[in-house]
């Protein structure tokens, strides 16, 4: 399918989705938020795909929502359109993996989100923001509360009272991201990390996605019970049987997603 503000490439069976307005530093307009929202929704209906990148360019991952778009909007506007709400809650929604692949700018709802995908890989060039205060707002699509889960109070205070941007070190350092790779290395490194998840058996990656996630939207007694849950019911996949016959006969599984 054709896009005018995203690239969309299929490589083995994984997605790489690129945000591709780089004379506005991939500011997420109404045109690409509607238009990843549907490579999305298309990698998670299409059987052939087991994962998906998401990158932006060199310069930016995305530097925000668009300022220019959003200028005028009144308070009405937003609420009457929802703005952003519906769009992003169907990205948390997406049961495929989604890894976030970061070089330069991942300011305000740049930064969200590559926080709403799976796991963050970024490039030494990463900067993370949320520097919507300057504009007189404050995060939109989940910056206040995923950030806060990520790095704590104190740190997500800092950035969201301060505006400060985060280089890749002290991401990595704050657990915001899960590694930190040269530039030169970001999309092989993420493309590499897809591929391996997409070896395995694709019914216990979909247990794995959800029962982490279950961390951030319940009670601990309740994320155990849930994951415990999972884990007993994984045993009775085909693909259990097969991980753990490979493993005692010292070979390669092949996993069925049965
Ligand atoms: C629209 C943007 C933009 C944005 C950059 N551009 N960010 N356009 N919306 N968020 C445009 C600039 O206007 C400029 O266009 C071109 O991209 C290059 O940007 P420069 O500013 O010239 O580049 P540079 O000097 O290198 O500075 C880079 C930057 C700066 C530090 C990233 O652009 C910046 O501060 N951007 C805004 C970051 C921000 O405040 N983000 C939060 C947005 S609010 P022209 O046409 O002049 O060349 C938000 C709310 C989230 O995200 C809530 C829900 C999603």
């Amino acid at each position: 399918m054709a896009y005018e503000t995203i690239i969309v490439e299929i490589e083995d069976s994984v997605a790489l989705i690129r945000l591709n307005r780089p004379d506005a530093l991939n500011a997420l307009n109404a045109a690409l938020i509607g238009e990843l929202g549907q490579a999305l929704a298309d990698a998670d209906r299409n059987d052939k795909i087991r994962c998906i990148v998401l990158t932006g360019g060199e310069k930016a991952f995305a530097a925000g929502a668009d300022i220019k778009e959003m200028s005028t909007k009144t308070f009405v506007d937003a609420y009457d359109e929802d703005l952003f709400g519906a769009h992003v809650d169907a990205f948390t929604r997406i049961r495929k993996p989604i890894i976030a692949a970061v070089s330069g700018y991942a300011l305000g709802g740049g930064c969200e989100l590559a926080m709403i995908c799976d796991f963050i890989i970024a490039a030494d060039t990463a900067k993370f923001g949320q520097p919507e205060i300057n504009l007189g707002i404050i995060a939109g699509i989940g910056g206040t509360q995923r950030l806060t889960r990520f790095v704590g109070k104190s740190k997500a205070m800092d950035m969201h009272l301060t505006g400060r941007f985060m280089d890749a070190a002290e991401a990595e350092r704050s657990g915001l991201v899960s590694r930190v790779v040269p530039a030169a290395k970001l999309i092989p490194e993420a493309m590499a990390a897809a591929r391996k998840i997409a070896e395995k058996s694709q019914v216990s990656i979909k247990a794995a996605k959800e029962a982490v996630n279950r961390a951030f939207e319940t009670t601990l007694a309740e994320g155990l019970l849930f994951e415990r849950r999972s884990f007993h019911a994984l045993f009775a996949t085909e693909d259990q049987k097969e991980g753990m016959a490979a493993f005692l006969e010292k070979r390669e599984p092949q996993f069925r997603d049965r």
